[in-house]
């Protein structure tokens, strides 16, 4: 008697609005002996492929966590590579994205950033606001508390009754007021915490962890991260 081959698994559905926690440049640099700026900027070189590979699957919503309210803790010369490469960013790949139709968001406190970059995300923000592709948010200067704290004194400055307030007023009071639920976060890196990502929105987000270092996340294990999204029950407390 022959074995009947094990089913190949398909890709039934895809998420809606997928997540990602870009971690691990730092030991993707220290793997091949470079600097750990080399490792960020081959985690930027892979933000593209990811940004350009995510439009082609018409995933419609894609936010990418690239710096943390807690990454001010790192060395300045570390955090200034970090802004300058962002600056680059904006300048030489911003038009590109436009032309591919990408709408961009930023989700973070602008002010602690400097005033020419905040004022070059606006720019971007603004270019690409009628945009009808991929709605691609980039999360920068991003930590899900003061995110809330922001909200919460948001609502109080606007006078709003606190029996007005439910889960829904709340969740337009948030950087994300405009985007869906997220259905799915995919963290690199192996590390197996949220570090402050989107806590009020991932509340009932599926979670994907791999060992694999942010800049070697190509689009073989993108396909394997929503596989095992395609293969999740969702249930959101229900039967
Ligand atoms: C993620 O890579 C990028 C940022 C947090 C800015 P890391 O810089 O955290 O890389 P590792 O975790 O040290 O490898
Ligand atoms: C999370 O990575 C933040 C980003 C990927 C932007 P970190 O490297 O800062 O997270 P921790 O410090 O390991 O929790
Ligand atoms: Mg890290």
């Amino acid at each position: 008697m022959t074995a009947t081959p094990p089913m190949k698994k398909k890709l039934t559905h895809l998420p809606q609005h997928v997540a990602i926690i870009m971690d691990g440049n730092g030991r993707w640099a220290k793997q091949r002996n470079l600097p750990r700026f080399e490792g960020h900027q081959a985690g930027v070189e892979n933000m593209y492929s990811a940004i350009e590979y995510f439009s082609h699957l018409k995933v419609k919503y894609l936010t990418l966590y690239g710096f943390s309210t807690e990454n001010w803790n790192r060395p300045e010369e570390e955090i200034d590579g970090l802004l300058e490469l962002l600056r680059e960013v904006i300048d030489e790949e911003a038009l590109k994205l436009h032309r591919r139709g990408v709408r961009l968001r930023h989700l973070g406190q602008p002010e602690r950033l400097p005033r020419n970059l905040q004022a070059a995300i606006n720019k971007i923000v603004d270019l690409t606001k009628n945009n009808t592709g991929l709605n691609f948010s980039f999360a920068f200067n991003y930590g899900g508390r003061t995110e809330i704290v922001d909200a919460v004194r948001r609502l109080i400055a606007e006078g709003i009754p606190a029996e007005k307030i439910d889960e829904k007023l709340f969740s337009r009071y948030l950087y994300t007021a405009d985007l869906p639920e997220v259905d799915l976060v995919i963290r690199t890196g192996g590390e197996l915490r949220t570090s402050n990502f989107l806590i009020w929105q991932a509340a009932y987000s599926e979670y994907y962890f791999t060992d694999v270092l942010w800049p070697d996340f190509d689009k073989k294990e993108i396909d394997q991260a929503l596989l095992a999204y395609s293969q999740r029950q969702r249930r959101f407390g229900g039967l």
